[in-house]
């Protein structure tokens, strides 16, 4: 396993690769790796000849200076859990390196960045989708692997993908829960004690909502979903929305759509955590 922190030294890598033909399968990530992270890596291993995972903690996706401050970075135990797994190639630039000039491209999603994250994080989607479209056009990976558990992003980053006809494969895959439910995440090592044995009522509620729902109204499974989190200590729903799961738009009925999900954020503290369940 190499890991490299120059454009330079990751396209003579690539192109290496690329000329034996070899499948090259990506994760980015931003580090403080757990085993949502490393689901991505080994499913990517199964699926392609050589991996390549990329740490990088891009400023220009947090709206919120703090976050940005606070988020988790241990690049040696990163790379320590990276070496159990077949990957080839970390690549782990500076911020200089990635931003050498300030990124001003602006990206249109349509509708599909309007709602949730989109509209409680201004500007998340477009720093998201200015370092992935780097990181493809460095890696130009045939296949990318995302989690489901930032279902938005997924979103978004298909649609990236279509809209700039890049020819790399999107592949989506599913959330990694810890044993009580709460859904993975590098935030979660910044939880008090306290929080973090309040945080899985989320994934709980969540889950509850699947038999709540059936001869409900949405309006009324929405309400059930944010009360119970908001009674629980510590918490406090930012918003839920069930949503069709391909545009993301807010149903108002189950018949509206044949894809139906529920997206949430909660704010434990300043610590900012999300999730998502599917009802059809
Ligand atoms: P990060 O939060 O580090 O997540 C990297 C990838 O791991 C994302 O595709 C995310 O959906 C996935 N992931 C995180 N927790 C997971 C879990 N519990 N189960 C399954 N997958 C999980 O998402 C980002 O970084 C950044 O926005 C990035 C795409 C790297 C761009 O900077």
């Amino acid at each position: 396993m190499d890991i490299v922190t120059t454009k330079k030294e990751l396209q003579d890598k690539i192109n290496a690769w690329k000329s034996e033909g070899r499948v090259i399968g990506f994760v980015p990530t931003m580090g403080a790796l757990h085993e949502g992270h490393l689901s991505l890596v080994k499913t990517a291993g199964e699926q392609s000849d050589v991996v390549v995972v990329s740490i990088f903690v891009n400023p220009t996706q947090f709206n919120n200076p703090d976050d940005l401050k606070t988020y988790p970075r241990d690049l040696d135990k990163d790379v320590e859990m990276l070496e159990k797994y077949n990957v080839e190639l970390i690549f782990a630039p500076t911020v200089k390196e990635m931003y050498p000039d300030e990124d001003k491209r602006q990206f249109d999603f349509g509708n599909l960045d309007k709602v949730m994250e989109g509209k409680f994080r201004p500007g998340h989607f477009n720093g998201v989708a200015q370092v992935v479209s780097k990181l493809f056009d460095y890696v130009k990976p045939d296949k990318a692997f995302f989690g489901e558990k930032d279902f938005q992003q997924l979103a978004i980053i298909r649609k990236l993908v279509r809209d700039l006809n890049m020819s790399v494969e999107v592949v989506g895959c599913p959330i990694v829960r810890e044993p009580d439910g709460l859904a993975m995440s590098s935030r979660n090592q910044l939880l008090t004690p306290e929080m973090r044995k309040n945080a899985p009522v989320i994934a709980k509620t969540l889950s509850e909502s699947l038999n709540f729902a059936p001869g409900k109204t949405v309006k009324e499974t929405v309400d059930f979903v944010v009360k119970t989190i908001n009674d629980t200590g510590n918490l406090e729903a930012e918003y839920f929305e069930i949503v069709d799961g391909d545009t993301l738009q807010a149903v108002n009925n189950w018949d509206d759509s044949d894809y139906i999900v529920g997206c949430i954020a909660v704010f434990a503290g300043k610590v900012r955590l999300i999730d998502n369940v599917t009802y059809k």
